[in-house]
């Protein structure tokens, strides 16, 4: 049998034949690089991904860990019914601002921003759970920390996303990975291992471009 393995050519395929982004969101990637922000935003067919999986879900009380330039956050927003909310969480508040500016300009209102460690400030919106969908997308060290507070947040039905699952390319064991990478990459090897090893929640990797994790809580 042979593995799929997502490939470049792939994922321009895709871009091409959908129209993946419009002219608000290609300025979103250029107002964060004007900004100085990492272009570390989803591309544009994982943005289509996470549209359709939120509309999907029937998602209404969404998570964000890691907002950066609020790229992602509008790709969620806009698949939200109109009473549906967005809790996004970022370290930095020079990337809230630039955040912030994004939600503006796009009219998502539904968007609250938490500033500060994600893992320190999840317990301050507890009290709007249960959730219905978690989308990790910061701080790889921490990833099951995160799943561990979705877990716990989340009703049974609900979700977890998680980008990155492919550590870059060296998520396969064996493989040479840069000294300051080391951490992540194991970090995710974890991750990836804790969810497919956990009858608590139904779970699989979506071979995008850097791995869709995708797990739903059954019980
Ligand atoms: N989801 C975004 C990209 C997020 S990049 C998009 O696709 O548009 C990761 C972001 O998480 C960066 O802005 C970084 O500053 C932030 N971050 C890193 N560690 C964090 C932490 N511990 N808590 C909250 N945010 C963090
Ligand atoms: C990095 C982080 C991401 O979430 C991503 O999608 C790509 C790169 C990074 O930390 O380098
Ligand atoms: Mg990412």
């Amino acid at each position: 049998m042979k593995s799929f393995v997502a490939d470049e050519s792939i994922g321009q395929y895709i871009e091409s034949v959908f129209p993946t982004e419009d002219a608000f969101l290609l300025d979103v990637r250029e107002r964060a690089r004007a900004a100085g922000l990492p272009d570390i935003h989803v591309g544009g067919a994982d943005g289509l991904h996470l549209s359709a999986l939120v509309r999907m879900s029937g998602a209404r009380k969404v998570v964000e860990i890691g907002t950066l330039a609020g790229y992602s956050g509008v790709r969620i927003a806009r698949a939200l019914p109109s009473e549906g909310r967005l809790w996004t969480f970022e370290f930095s508040p020079e990337h809230a601002a630039v955040a912030r500016e994004t939600f503006r300009l796009a009219q998502v209102n539904c968007a609250e921003i938490v500033i500060g460690p994600a893992l320190e400030k999840l317990p301050s919106i507890e009290e709007f759970g249960p959730f219905d969908l978690v989308f990790i997308d910061a701080d790889k060290e921490n990833y099951v920390g995160y799943l561990d507070w979705a877990y716990r947040n989340l009703r049974v039905g609900g979700s977890v996303l998680a980008d990155n699952v492919f550590a870059w390319g060296y998520i396969a064991p064996g493989t040479q990975v840069p000294p300051e990478r080391r951490e992540a990459v194991e970090a995710l090897r974890v991750f990836n291992a804790a969810l497919a090893g956990d009858a608590r929640w139904m779970a699989t990797i979506l071979p995008t471009g850097e791995g869709l994790a995708l797990a739903v809580k059954v019980r």
